[in-house]
């Protein structure tokens, strides 16, 4: 994807990303998370600065470069997360949540590293905010992309999440599939709008990936 073959269509446009896995501590040494590595979420940042968006990315720990011309905020946890997206949703044209938010948190983050006893440990977790829900309740007039990582009824699963959310589109992938989800340089996506209708593309390199959502976004606007 050449700079030059690309169409400047988002000009003008704010385009936020969430992107990247959160980490939940449970003490200072040790957390829970997940392996998403936020490469999709990072190649839609990209790709929206190739076609003249402004963008923000709001990114969970990643081992990847800020990239060029996009505004950054490195976050850990899903309420940092949430509070950044928060503080900068008032202005934003366009929503994509791509990150792997943890749905539950320890209660508590001890002070001092738990030390081991004989007996079995039990941690309790509360939930998270679901920021994307959040998000769908105020939507006004941006437009709200979400999705979907599902091991079992995909389309399903996708279809109620739109609902739920109140979203314009849903990227779904069964991260179970060989050459889709977590860690991975390719994804194999199927695209939902609101009015259900299903759009089934095979694998791509997640780089291709970013520009066929924002294509579709396209279409909406
Ligand atoms: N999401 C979010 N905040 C959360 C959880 C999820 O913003 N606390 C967003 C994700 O970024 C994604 C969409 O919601 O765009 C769907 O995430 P997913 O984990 O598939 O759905 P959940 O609603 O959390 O349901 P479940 O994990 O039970 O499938
Ligand atoms: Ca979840």
């Amino acid at each position: 994807l050449l700079n030059s073959n690309v169409k400047k269509d988002l000009i003008g446009k704010r385009l936020l990303i969430t992107a990247g896995p959160t980490i939940e501590p449970i003490d200072p040494i040790r957390y829970i998370t997940n392996p998403s590595t936020g490469k999709m979420g990072y190649e839609i940042a990209k790709a929206g600065i190739l076609r003249g968006a402004d963008v923000m990315l709001i990114s969970g720990p990643t081992n990847l470069a800020k990239p060029y011309g996009v505004k950054l905020i490195r976050v850990d946890t899903a309420i940092q997360m949430y509070n950044a997206v928060m503080d900068n949703i008032s202005n934003a044209d366009i929503v994509v949540c791509a990150a792997a938010v943890a749905d539950y948190r320890p209660e508590k983050k001890e002070k001092n590293k738990i030390k081991k006893m004989d007996e079995d440990l039990c941690i309790k977790l509360i939930r998270n905010p679901d920021i994307l829900y959040e998000i769908g309740k105020e939507k006004g007039k941006k437009i709200l992309v979400g999705f979907a990582a599902e091991t079992e009824n995909l389309i399903e699963n996708a279809k109620s999440k739109i609902i739920k959310k109140n979203l314009d589109l849903i990227v779904a992938n069964d991260i179970l599939q060989e050459g889709a989800g977590f860690n991975k340089d390719t994804n194999i996506v199927q695209i939902i709008d609101r009015n259900f209708n299903v759009k089934k593309y095979s694998i791509m390199s997640k780089a291709e990936v970013a520009h066929v959502i924002l294509d579709e976004i396209k279409k909406i606007i």
